[in-house]
């Protein structure tokens, strides 16, 4: 399966991603990383291992449609069937998003559908919440919905910051991420309605 990642930053998620499709079996490779962020750190990990990067700046363009038809362009060219979103931080627009409707995933850093939106790992520290933790979804055109394929939860302690709570809930990612993607590569992902079923079963994977 050829999979295209977008990023706005670090850049972590790619590179796990990155490793993952190294595994003999993962059924998927990625074959291009598209960044709207001329500076974010993981186009220099695509670069590292030979993976061809585009930037596309969106402040080139007069609105967003014209911006995510150049991402669309791109994809188009070289038939990707699968787009991961990993830390890419523009909304995409509805055309778009039905354009590629059930070929785009998010991964999010809570147990959605609790905590959409940004600044989430403050607002559950706020919320005083024993548990987070990280979903991967296809993407709808409301921000963070859409039917969720894996999620990870991890405690939250009383003297989290926003720091620690980040880092044990990326070492999930990390692990999901790949996770989701190596399942619809291998067929084993369907989407009905509002649910995703692995292997026919309205579940959730192992590890998850
Ligand atoms: C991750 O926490 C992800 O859940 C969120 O943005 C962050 C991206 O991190 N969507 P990285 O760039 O993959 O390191």
């Amino acid at each position: 399966m050829k999979v295209a990642v977008l990023i706005s930053g670090r850049g972590s998620n790619l590179h796990s991603l990155i490793q993952a499709s190294n595994e003999p079996k993962s059924g998927f490779e990625i074959i291009l990383v598209i960044s709207n962020k001329r500076n974010a750190l993981g186009l220099e990990t695509a670069k590292e291992v030979g993976i061809p990067i585009e930037i596309i700046d969106h402040r080139n363009f007069s609105n967003r449609e014209s911006f995510d038809n150049k991402i669309t362009e791109f994809i188009e060219s070289i038939n990707i069937e699968l787009i991961c979103l990993a830390g890419f931080m523009r909304i995409l627009s509805e055309s778009f998003i039905n354009r590629w409707y059930d070929q785009i995933i998010n991964i999010h850093p809570s147990k959605l559908p609790a905590f959409k939106g940004l600044n989430v790992h403050q607002r559950v520290i706020d919320a005083g919440e024993k548990n987070s933790g990280c979903t991967v979804h296809f993407v709808r055109n409301k921000m963070d919905t859409g039917p969720i394929i894996c999620q990870a939860s991890v405690p939250v302690y009383a003297n989290d910051d926003v720091e620690s709570l980040s880092s044990r809930i990326l070492k999930k990612e990390h692990i999901i991420y790949p996770q989701a993607v190596k399942l619809i590569a291998q067929g084993r992902v369907a989407v009905n309605g509002e649910y995703t079923l692995i292997d026919g079963k309205n579940i959730f994977p192992k590890n998850c």
